[in-house]
Formats: C-alpha cells, structure tokens, sequence
C-alpha cells in the first residue's frame, strides 16, 4: 500500500497517528536544524518536517529533493509550531522517519502554484503540469460534479442515455464540418457531428420518449473565449410534447445543478421574447445582471438639424447611472471603444445629469434645455447619471452597438458580479434570418425547427416574419443552451426545405433518410442541448471556457501539447488515396 491516507485530510484530532503518505513536493524550506516540504496530491497540501536531531539521516535525504519529487513518506501526525489557518490541514505537520523517493522530477517551466509564472503557451504545452494546480483542478472536479448531477437528475426523469455515431455525413448546421477520409470508400469522407441532432430525433422515431446524452461535438468555427472547436453538450430530446414541457423540465435542470452545487434556489426563470431582447438588450443573450435598458429616441430627437440623428434609422440610448462623474478623457476612451472595428459605430453623443438637474449634452447646440429636459425624463435619468447614445442607418447593427457599449459600461461600473447569477429564457426566435453572405433566408436555429403554429400562414406571405417554437437559456449574457419543438410533419418538412432553398431532389439527397423515418409514425417531439462547458464556466467564474477542458485548443484550434494537427505519412496519405496540393 502506497498510501493509507491523503495529503488533504488530516486535522488536529489526528495527532499521534501513524500515517503513510503519497504525493508530489510543492516547496521545500530549510531552516537550519530543519527543513519542511509541502507535500501536494489531488487532495491537499500536507506539511512534512525533518529534524536533523531525531533524525539525520532522513533530514539529509529531505535535502536533496526537489520541485515535483514523487515522494512516500511514514511518519506520525504532530500539532504544528506555527499553524497556517488558510490551509485545511493547516494545524498538524508529519514528523517523518522514512522517506522514499519514487520518482525524481526536472524542474518544472513553470512554478505550480495558484499564482503561477507561466504564460498561457507554455502551461498548454505542459498542460498536465498546469493540471495540477489546484485552481485549475478544482474546475475539473467542478465538472465533474456537475455532469454527475445532470445524470442524476435526467435519470430520475427517465432519460435514457444514449450514444450516437462520432462518424457520420455532412449536416447543414450552420458551422463548417471536421471531416474525416475514409479509407475503404476513397474518396469519400465522415463528418463529425456538429450535434446529434438528427440521431436523437430519429430516437424520437424510433420510441425513445426521452433521450439524454453527455456528448462531444464539433464545430470548425472562428473560436472566441466561448468557443473550442470540440466542445461538449448535454444534449437532450422528449417526445409527445410542447415547448411548455420542455421549458419546465429544463428549468427544473437548471434549479436542480444551482441547488446542489451553488445552493442557490433559482426562481422562476422570467421569458423574455427575441424581439424584447432585441430592442431593450440589442442581444438575444442579454445580460439581466444589470438594468441599463436601451430607449428609443427617434422621436425624440430628429428634426432639430441634427444631420447624424436626421438620417439615422434608428437612435438609441443607455443610462448609465451615477456615471456623470466620468471625466473627458474617459468618455473619449467610451468614443474609443463603440468606434472599434469590431464594433464599427462612426461616433458616441453623451449628455450629463448635472446635480441641479440640467443636462450637458455633447449636441448642446442643437438641443435647447427643454428637450434635453423630455430626454432625461424618457430616459428615466437622475441627476448624476450618464446617456450614452448610439444612431445609425441599420437599427439592428446600431442595437448591436449600443449592446456592446452597455456591456462595457456595465464592466466599467461593476455591474457584472461573477457571484450573482440572472437567467432567463429567450424564446420566440424568428424562424429565418438573412444571410448577405448566401443571399438568401438561412435557418436561425435549424432546419427541423417547428414554426409557430399561428405563423404558419405566414410561411407563404411573409417567411421572414414566422417565428419558430425556439428557445434558449441564457445566464448572465451567455446563452447555454438552446432548442426547439421540431417539425413532425413530412410535408411541412419538405416547404422549410424549399424556403430554404432546396429543391425537392436536394433535400431528398441530403435529409431524405430523416423524411422518410418521419413517413413511419413519426411522434410529436422537441428538445434541447446545453454547452456543459459554458454551463461549468458560469459555476466556476471563468473568463475562458477553456479553463474547464482537460486539454483544450488554442485560438488556432491547435492542441500545442500533442502538435495536433500536424502532417501525417506518405504511407497513410497513400492507403486513404489522397494528395495534399496546398493552394496557398
Ligand atoms: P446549438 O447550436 O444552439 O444547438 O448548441 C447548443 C449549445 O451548445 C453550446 N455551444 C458551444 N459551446 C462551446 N463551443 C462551441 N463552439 C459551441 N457551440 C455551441 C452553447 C449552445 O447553447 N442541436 C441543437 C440543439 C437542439 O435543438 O436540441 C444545437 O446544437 O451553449
């Protein structure tokens, strides 16, 4: 036996025991006549000492370990000089008569500590010395736990897990596919799933009722700190059911993961339409941890000369409160921000609530006192509050705009606690929306989306304006997951295909095998899936999700631990008949 007890588990009613311990060496102090080793494991951190007068030997051997020794150590629990109350085992320390070196170490890159020295490269390049750092395990652990209870929970609903194929063709899911060639059909190629979502709606055909699976998916995609181009989902699907269902036995999820891991009781989740979120958040995953809605001030302020506002097609402002103390150059720095090019706003206009309740706008001169006075009232501004607002010719880009600015402010004044948690549903998405890029109408979730039952006129008039039974969960501004009630009818199948954009003989090609299960008895069905890693970022606090992925890409989606992806060998390229003749 190695071991008979951890690194983080001895207290002070532990003393006089004989303990065997295992681990790595975190620190080595050497004090004179002794010298004291942290000894680290998945569990703690235990405080070892060796006293050159009890023992030499053994305090001869402590001095010539190193970082990232693997030791065992025998010894007995002793109530320490100096106890160190930020350590759970803070109170004892081991007086150890036998130490074994069972592995040497080279010294680490970097110093594996909580605070550590090395950069982001380098500790993804030696991932599994990153990995043990406590902070980074604790995320691991953290998911775990979660997973878990996600089992737990869906397993008492009657979910079934189920695996779905990794190998399987090209789905329209709007990401780019992984593709993989396969050797015994040259030529030819598997895609990895972007979701199951087809899998787990034939499922649905086949009886399943309610089908869960914790399940990697693959999205070539620009990666942002949200994203990783294989990620996981939990990814779940329900037959005979409406979106109500869904909504509560999701919600019911959520409170059960925010009860038992958080022990936050979450209320009921409010619903906020897409087009609400559009027009108060400029999102449709706003963040509700804060107010700041955005006002519509057309009326408000066209016609006064104004040419910026005149022609804008949409004017648009924020409320920040208790920001009129921001100085000149800070709002130069706002001005800065919304002009940025990924952001791409041409200007910012800001107006101050002085303490006697005038307003100082940037447009003084073309905005006399009294209509400054009816904005401030719309506005629902105090005196020391900051407006902020945005115009331009595309009132969707400018709310985008104006979105991310309220984002910004809300940082700026610490409105964004990573403690506090606001979650609501988002539901009501539009069916479509445009694509310049295709020139056409694109599916805004997908294309086995059910439209609103009272929109489905709509789909011959008007497509555009037919909103979907869709739905996302978004906490905090992230969306975490997502779903639909989906279309159980073949022939309404085939129009969204046509709307689409497919002819009959494409759709056939591409989805004919999920029409034609659908001609078999097909049960009304609807479900949804949750990024776990977006979920598990929320819970922990992360920035990245990364953070909370053993070993996760970098922004060139390269895993610069293992080189992948990297070349392979004639001899391989050769078996899948396949010649690499790079355009650029
Ligand atoms: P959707 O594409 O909305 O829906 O994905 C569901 C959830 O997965 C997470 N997610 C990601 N997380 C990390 N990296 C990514 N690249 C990434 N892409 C998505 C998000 C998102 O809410 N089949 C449908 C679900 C359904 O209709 O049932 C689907 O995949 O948290």
């Amino acid at each position: 036996m190695y071991r008979n007890t951890t690194c983080g588990e001895l207290r002070i009613s532990d003393i006089g025991k004989q303990v065997v311990l295992a681990g790595w060496v975190q620190r080595i102090r050497k004090m004179g006549g002794m010298t004291f080793v942290d000894l680290r494991d998945r569990y703690g951190i235990t405080q070892l000492a060796f006293n050159q007068e009890v023992n030499a030997e053994v305090f001869d051997k402590a001095n010539s370990l190193g970082r990232e020794y693997v030791l065992q150590v025998k010894g007995t629990v002793e109530e320490r000089y100096s106890k160190n109350k930020n350590m759970p085992t803070g109170d004892i320390e081991i007086s150890v008569t036998e130490l074994t070196v069972l592995n040497e170490a080279v010294t680490p890159p970097f110093t594996i500590e909580e605070d550590t020295d090395g950069g982001d490269d380098i500790r993804m390049k030696y991932r599994y010395l990153d990995l043990r750092r406590e902070c980074v395990r604790k995320n691991l652990e953290l998911r775990h736990k979660m997973a878990f209870e996600v089992r737990r929970y869906l397993d008492e609903q009657g979910f079934l897990e189920v695996e779905t194929p990794v190998l399987v063709n090209s789905t329209p899911e709007g990401a780019r596919d992984f593709v993989v060639p396969s050797r015994m059909n040259p030529g030819q190629f598997y895609a990895l799933p972007q979701s199951p979502q087809i899998l787990k709606q034939l499922l649905m055909v086949a009886g399943f009722d309610r089908y869960f699976q914790i399940v990697k998916c693959f999205r070539d995609e620009d990666l942002r700190a949200d994203r990783q181009p294989e990620f996981t989902q939990i990814d779940c699907e329900m037959s005979f059911v409406e979106q109500e269902d869904i909504l509560n036995m999701f919600e019911g999820m959520s409170r059960h993961l925010f009860k038992v891991i958080k022990g936050i009781d979450l209320p009921k989740l409010p619903r906020m339409t897409w087009a609400d979120a559009m027009k108060y958040y400029g999102s449709d995953k706003p963040d509700t941890r804060f107010d700041m809605r955005f006002v519509e001030l057309m009326d408000l302020l066209k016609g006064y000369g104004f040419s910026v506002f005149d022609n804008a097609a949409y004017i648009g402002g924020i409320c920040a409160k208790g920001a009129a103390v921001y100085t000149r150059k800070q709002i130069d720095g706002l001005t800065e921000f919304v002009k940025r090019p990924q952001i791409g706003a041409k200007g910012l206009v800001y107006a101050r609530v002085e303490a006697d309740g005038t307003v100082k706008s940037s447009v003084d001169k073309f905005y006399a006192q009294d209509v400054l006075q009816k904005m401030k009232e719309t506005m629902n501004a105090e005196a020391g509050d900051l407006i902020l607002i945005l115009s331009g010719d595309d009132a969707m880009k400018t709310r985008k705009q104006l979105s991310e600015l309220r984002l910004e402010m809300g940082n700026q004044l610490g409105l964004r606690d990573k403690n506090k948690y606001s979650c609501l549903w988002v539901i009501d998405f539009p069916m479509y929306e445009w694509s310049d890029e295709e020139q056409r109408l694109m599916a805004m979730h997908h294309p086995f989306t059910s439209p609103k039952p009272e929109d489905i006129p709509l789909l011959d008039t008007d497509p555009a304006s037919v909103r979907a039974n869709a739905y996302d969960m978004v906490i905090n501004g992230v969306e975490v997951g997502g779903g639909s009630i989906r279309i159980h009818d073949a022939q309404l199948q085939q129009k969204i295909f046509e709307i689409l954009g497919f002819t009959p003989e494409q759709a056939q090609k591409k989805f004919g095998f999920l029409m034609n299960a659908f001609k078999y008895g097909a049960p009304p069905h609807g479900g949804l899936a949750y990024g776990l890693d977006r979920f598990v970022s929320l819970f922990a606090g992360l920035d990245s999700i990364r953070d909370c992925i053993a070993f996760p890409k970098n922004n060139q989606g390269r895993d610069v631990m293992l080189g992948a992806p990297g070349v392979i060998d004639q001899d391989q390229l050769d078996e899948l008949q396949i010649k690499v003749d790079l355009k650029n």
